[in-house]
Formats: C-alpha cells, structure tokens, sequence
C-alpha cells in the first residue's frame, strides 16, 4: 500500500510538471483527486488494510492527497503566470512612438473677422441690434432716402422677392404705397438703423453685424456677403465723433499704427458722406498689388445721418445728430490676411481655410 501511494504521489507530480494548460491541470485532478481517481480510490480502500496500520496508512494516504492538491494550486498559478506573459509579450507596447492627436479645427476668418469687430465695438459702448434679412422697401431704401425711382437705387443690385398683401408693422410716417408692399433680400444692414430708431427714442448706439444680399458676382462680390452697421445718434454730435470712432475701430483691428482717412462720397443716408480708407499695413503703406499701388484701403462709407432720415423716425434733427457707418466684413477678412479674391472665403475649401 505504502509503495502504492509513493507511486500514485510520483505519477502525480510528474504528470503536472508537464501540464502547460488549464485543461491539462484539471485533467490531472480528475485522474488523481476525481471520485474515481487513484488517490480518491486509495483512500476508499482503507478498509482492507489491517486495523493496526490503518492510521498510519490512512495518514500517508491524506498527506498524499494534500500534497497533489498544493501542486494543484501551484500549477495552476504557474500556468495562469505563463498566458499573463505571453499576453504582455504579445502586446508589445513602443512608449516612444508619437501619440495619436486630434485635429483641432478654427473660427472660419469672416467669423473671426465678424466676432472682433463685435468685441471692439462693445468696448466702445455700442449695443448688438438686429433685423431681418427679408426686408421691406420702406425700410431698406425708402426711409432711408431712396425714394422710388431714385438714381441710387442703381447702387445696390436689389433681389426683390414678390410684393407682400400685408403692410408692414406701423412706421412713423405713411409711405407711398409701392414702396410700401415691396418685398426684398436687405442689400445692407442699413435698415436696422430705421429700425431701432422707430423703436426707441434717442440716444442710439448700436452695431448691426448681419448677412446682407447684392445681385452681383465677381472676385470681389458675392451674391451674399457680410455688413456691420454702427449708428450713434444723440445730442452734439460731429463729424469729430465718427472721426474718433472710425481711427479707434480701424486700430483696434488692423494694428496701433494703421492711419485712417476720410473721402468726401455720397449716400442719401448721410449728410456729409465719406467713404473711409486705412493704410494698408500688409504693404505699410508704401503701395503694393492689393492697395493698387495707393498705399491706402476703401474699407467703409460713412457719414453724419441725413436730417431727413431723423424725421423719417419721428426724431427731431434740430435737437439731436447722429453719425453712421457700414463696414463689409468679409473685405475686412480679405485686407486683414492679403486674400484677393473674395470667392475663396465661401468655397470652404479646408487646404485653403487651414492656413489662415
Ligand atoms: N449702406 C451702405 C452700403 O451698403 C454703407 C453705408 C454708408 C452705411 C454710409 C452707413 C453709412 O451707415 O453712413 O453701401
């Protein structure tokens, strides 16, 4: 019996030595440890050894048992120890290779353009104004001093849309009829000037950012494009103060050094008007391609606001004044990175947009 159980123990131990998997250790179990394994079957045949050895016998028989199990255990901890190397082997892991960024996208530059302009203005204390891009005729040109029929209406290639059943909301003074049921795409943020004004009264100061439409296509136009409109009306105000605003605007955008000056111009809006240039900084004014050789930029029109536009919102322009000015956004964006053709900044062509 004794040898019996040395050699069950042997058999043991070697046949685990050589386990590799799970599997093969269970196996082992079963064939030692199982119900009807040898050292189980060893232990149920104590009662054919004499009564006098029995303990003894039976106490090899239980240490035997005790021993394999241990193995058990050890060979299962070694073979999980090997597939847990195997694995990390296999998942080599090369610290240094360069790790996996994302691509980070930017503001498009008439957004960024749009959002300065936005930014500089409300530190000068102008409040955001808003209004529709279907406009009315009464608001876009009539009220603005373009009667029908008036010659600078040829100024702006006008989308109209049809002519509406409905009038507008009430305005200061009774239109002429045509004009007042006409429907079309606003061609300048203008508007928004006739707008506020009906709706409070004064002081005004307001910027109105906003998509304005022209039907006109060039590589300086787009049928679409982008305005700001700033109006400041209130007592004593002069031709000084929308000096003063423009050169602290143009500043504040293009760079400290950027010069700005005034051209006598024409909108029936404004009297006087004045069409306003910077220097051009890309060139520092000494005059290149972009600034056709001037060494100066158009950038905006301008003006002190037409006495008659005062009355046509119920203001009184002997007791208040007002200045005005529209800036193209979009030219803004051209003239701050030297883009010269005005349709790259809608082809949202990524290879061109990333660089700027
Ligand atoms: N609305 C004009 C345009 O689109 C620009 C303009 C000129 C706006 C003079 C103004 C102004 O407010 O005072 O051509």
């Amino acid at each position: 019996m004794i040898e019996k159980i040395d050699a069950e123990l042997a058999r043991a131990t070697q046949a685990l030595s050589g386990a590799r998997s799970e599997r093969e250790v269970e196996a082992v179990r079963v064939e030692f440890l199982g119900k009807s394994g040898s050292l189980s079957g060893l232990r149920k045949g104590m009662g054919a050894v004499p009564a006098a050895d029995r303990p003894k016998i039976g106490k090899l028989v239980t240490d035997a048992i005790a021993r394999v199990e241990g193995l058990i255990d050890e060979a299962k901890k070694a073979v999980a120890r090997r597939e847990l190397e195997k694995d990390l082997h296999r998942e080599k892991l090369d610290v240094s290779l360069p790790g996996r960024t994302h691509k980070r996208g930017h503001r498009h530059p008439v957004s960024q353009a749009f959002d300065d302009i936005v930014e500089i203005f409300a530190r000068l204390g102008f409040h955001l104004a808003d209004g529709p891009e279907i406009e009315w005729d009464l608001y876009n040109f009539e009220k603005l001093g373009f009667p029908p029929d008036h010659p600078a209406r040829d100024m702006q290639d006008t989308f109209f849309i049809e002519k509406a059943s409905q009038p507008p909301p009430p305005p200061g003074s009774p239109p002429t009829k045509g004009a007042m049921e006409q429907l079309l795409l606003r061609t300048h943020t203008s508007p928004v000037q006739i707008r506020t004004m009906i709706g409070q009264p004064p002081p005004v100061r307001i910027i109105a950012p906003g998509k304005v439409y022209r039907s006109d296509s060039d590589i300086t136009h787009t049928p679409m494009f982008h305005q700001v409109e700033c109006l400041h009306v209130e007592k004593g105000l002069s031709m000084a103060h929308l000096r003063g605003t423009l050169d602290a605007f143009a500043k504040a955008f293009f760079g400290p050094t950027v010069q700005t000056r005034l051209r006598p111009s024409y909108f029936p809006f404004t009297e006087p008007s004045a069409e306003v240039d910077v220097s051009h900084t890309l060139c520092d004014g000494r005059g290149c391609k972009i600034c056709k050789y001037s060494g100066w930029l158009e950038i905006l029109g301008s003006g002190m606001v037409n006495p008659d536009v005062l009355a046509n919102v119920g203001y009184d322009p002997e007791q208040i004044t007002g200045y005005a000015f529209g800036v193209g956004i979009d030219r803004l964006a051209m003239l701050r990175h030297g883009i010269d053709d005005l349709r790259a900044l809608f082809e949202n062509d990524t290879r061109f947009l990333e660089q700027l």
